[in-house]
């Protein structure tokens, strides 16, 4: 990086700065909402995260050589926490895990303590996966650092919902360079299951719809409430999962949040009957349909093995788009400035 834009992005970065919606303090290179993004940005961060991802192993990992990145895990976690401590030690970052169960969280220290020590402690952004919607923009007001929400409660998700847009636009829109307002239209995206406490639902239906694309919920009225369509335009409901797979391009199955049913009864032999995605309903409805699952997969409950693993599945890819996405967010977090593009620069 030329020296004149590590200066710049240096002192950009030490005092927060405010993101292109709301207007609050946080620190610009923090990822707390997908609504936080502007076009702009989504186009940047995807730009990043191909550039990234084609860099020269030894090149890359000279990139964030020795910052310090904290990982402040709240729940449990596999794939989005081992995706970000994975493209945090690509880039040459040290990454440190506190989490739960084996820190002074469990001795009841408040988030806002934690987030202090963290940052005193040398820690340069947070990466957050906390149970309570809104926890990161708390550790972002309190500590001024880039804070990366991995997920807050039922409220959102960001980097997942950037990490599915670009696995439907490789596998939908392989040309597509940049996106517009207009890349993803005609693309149906149905999301089945648990919207009620999905967070990935939220943050892949305030974006997807940005882009042109149509957002379909299907589900049972006890996960699926029929206020959920009024999250945002472009958002409908579909409680026919044959129906909603008809209309697809994109099928996106979510699994039941037992640890959040809070006592609901909910019949699940009468679920799997009308809303698991299997081999025959997939060839019957949707065969050409590309299958998403943020994970973790209850094989036989939301989906069949032979979904999972059949030609449809984008699950893997999924995984690998996360990787590259989590470094360029990590990237923008530390660089804010040299990670916009020139247009954006200029403005
Ligand atoms: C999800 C999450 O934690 O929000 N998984 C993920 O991060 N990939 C979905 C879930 O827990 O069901």
């Amino acid at each position: 990086m030329p020296a004149k834009i590590k200066k710049a992005a240096k002192s950009r970065a030490a005092k927060p700065g405010s993101n292109a919606a709301g207007g609050s303090s946080y620190h610009t290179g923090s990822a707390l909402s997908v609504t936080h993004f502007t076009l702009d940005d989504v186009n940047s961060i995807l730009a990043l995260a191909s550039k990234l991802e084609a860099m020269p192993i030894q090149r890359r990992a000279q990139l964030l050589s020795k910052r310090r990145v904290a990982l402040l895990f709240y729940e449990s976690s596999t794939r989005t926490r081992t995706s970000f401590e994975l493209a945090a030690k690509s880039l040459g970052a040290d990454t440190v895990l506190v989490s739960a169960l084996s820190s002074s969280i469990e001795k009841g220290e408040s988030l806002k303590d934690t987030g202090i020590t963290l940052r005193a402690l040398g820690a340069e952004c947070i990466i957050l996966r906390h149970p309570n919607s809104g926890a990161p923009y708390l550790l972002a007001q309190t500590t001024g650092l880039p804070i990366l929400n991995a997920g807050d409660g039922t409220h959102e998700h960001p980097s997942q919902a950037l990490l599915d847009l670009r696995t439907i636009l490789a596998r939908l829109h392989k040309s597509a360079r940049t996106v517009t307002d207009r890349t993803l239209q005609g693309t149906t995206v149905t999301i089945v299951g648990d919207i009620l406490h999905s967070r990935v639902a939220r943050s892949n239906a305030l974006l997807l719809p940005r882009l042109g694309a149509k957002v379909l919920f299907c589900g049972p009225q006890a996960l699926l409430p029929a206020d959920a369509a009024e999250i945002g335009p472009g958002v409908e409901i579909e409680r026919n999962l044959e129906r909603a797979l008809q209309r697809s391009n994109v099928v996106m199955m979510l699994r039941i949040q037992r640890e959040r049913l809070a006592g609901m009864q909910l019949d699940l032999d009468e679920y799997i009957a009308r809303y698991q995605l299997d081999a025959a309903r997939l060839a019957a409805h949707a065969p050409k349909a590309v299958v998403l699952h943020p994970g973790p997969m209850i094989r036989g409950l939301e989906i069949t093995s032979e979904v999972a693993d059949g030609p449809n599945s984008a699950v893997a890819e999924q995984v690998e788009h996360g990787t590259a996405i989590r470094m360029a967010l990590l990237f923008r977090a530390l660089h804010p400035i040299a990670s916009k593009s020139r247009k954006q620069r200029k403005k």
